[in-house]
């Protein structure tokens, strides 16, 4: 696991863009934390780190956004799905397994139809005496994820 503590949003993109220039094709990242975290400032610098120019809004309604750059972007936003199943509506698997980078907030909302390996992202809110803080945990789940989490040492 890494632990990565930031204190403003410019600090929270950085890291998401240097995940998004380390992205593959098939990557998943499934982004955990209550509102208001930065899930979606952290999807902005994925976004940027694969080289797309669009703005990243939250696809709160229509629950997945796509975007082109190097690699496409699958956002996913997930809140507002009342059951698992309403993924079958989006084809999510076509997005999921297929030739860009996906990127979930609200992976819980999956339960039993979420992927078997991905990196894990989890994002706490700190008020630590005004500070805004931010801890982010990154944990790899399957092997092609390990090397990422180590090469991610030097940021
Ligand atoms: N260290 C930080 N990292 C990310 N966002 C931060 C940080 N400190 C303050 N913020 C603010 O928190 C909010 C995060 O919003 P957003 O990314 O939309 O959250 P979420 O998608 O998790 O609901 C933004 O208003 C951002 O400016
Ligand atoms: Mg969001």
């Amino acid at each position: 696991m890494r632990e990565i503590y930031t204190y403003c949003e410019e600090d929270t993109q950085k890291l998401g863009e240097e995940i998004g220039k380390m992205a593959w094709s098939g990557m998943i990242i499934l982004l955990k934390g209550d509102l208001g975290t930065g899930k979606t400032v952290l999807t902005r610098g994925i976004a940027r780190g694969l080289g797309i120019e669009e703005p990243i809004t939250s696809p709160t309604y229509t629950l997945m956004h796509q975007y082109y750059g190097r690699l496409s972007l699958y956002h996913f936003d997930i809140y507002r799905l009342s059951q698992p199943e309403e993924l079958y509506d989006l084809d999510y698997e076509e997005f999921f397994y297929g030739q860009g980078v996906t990127v979930v907030e609200w992976p819980e909302r999956m339960e039993d139809l979420g992927p078997d390996e991905y990196l894990s992202i989890t994002i706490e809110k700190k008020l630590d005496h005004g500070r805004d803080e931010r801890i982010i945990r990154i944990i790899p789940m399957g092997e092609i994820y390990e090397k990422l989490e180590k090469d991610l040492i030097n940021i």
